[in-house]
């Protein structure tokens, strides 16, 4: 423990980069979170896509993984799954959910959270589609979040399928597609010196959005 105190303080970093001022940021956090994401696709950052994705039971026990964000617009936020892996059936009981997206070297982070929904099955059936054929056959052999006999076994799942559907061509699953967060809330945090990050909140009221600064 004492040896992995030091270690952390020797990690420790003073953020300088940029700031972030409520009277520069675009008052609808949609654009604002495109501009930042845009920053982070162009800085060549490993899946700038990749965000933590909270849920949690109906008894509020939470559980939380990495996923791929796969588009957004102003109906919110899609990535896809399986239905029936833990974070659906947790969906299923309790369909809110919070995101936080980590762009180290851009030393930001964004949070986002709101009611999650199902996207439409033809949404799920366009994105399948586009999947390259191994990854279609990859979703439709693993039955995730479930105990399995072994790593043979899903091999075994995945070369039945291939023989099945050798141009990869397989239909979607019915327990596979895709979700989308509807924010009610993004956080926007800029890492500053000494501690003093910048953070802009944005909050749904009625139709508009409130802005507040809270403190770091
Ligand atoms: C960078 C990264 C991206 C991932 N993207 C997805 C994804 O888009 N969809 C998905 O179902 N799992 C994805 N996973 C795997 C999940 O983190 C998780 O292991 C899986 O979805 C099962 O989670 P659950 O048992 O909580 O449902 C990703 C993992 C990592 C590390």
């Amino acid at each position: 423990m004492a040896d992995l105190t030091t270690e952390f303080a020797r990690l420790r970093i003073d953020y300088a980069g940029q700031d972030l001022d409520e009277r520069t940021v675009l008052s609808d956090p949609f654009a604002q979170f495109r501009t930042w994401l845009d920053q982070a696709l162009a800085s060549n950052l490993k899946e700038p896509n990749a965000m933590a994705l909270a849920t949690a039971t109906r008894e509020g026990i939470p559980s939380c993984r990495m996923v791929l964000l796969k588009g957004f617009d102003p109906r919110g936020f899609v990535f896809f799954t399986n239905y029936n892996s833990s974070k659906g059936l947790e969906l299923h009981q309790n369909p809110q959910a919070a995101v936080t997206f980590y762009w180290a070297e851009l030393e930001r982070q964004v949070r986002i959270a709101g009611p999650v929904e199902r996207v439409s099955p033809q949404e799920s059936d366009d994105y399948f589609a586009l999947r390259p054929p191994l990854a279609r056959i990859g979703a439709a052999a693993s039955p995730q979040s479930r105990v399995i006999p072994g790593r043979a076994w899903l091999e075994q799942s995945v070369e039945s399928l291939q023989v099945l559907h050798p141009n990869g061509d397989i239909p979607r699953p019915a327990d596979w597609g895709g979700y989308r967060l509807q924010p009610l809330s993004f956080e926007f945090w800029q890492g500053r010196p000494n501690r003093l990050h910048d953070r802009i909140l944005y909050t749904r009221v009625a139709s508009a959005w409130q802005l507040d600064r809270l403190s770091p």
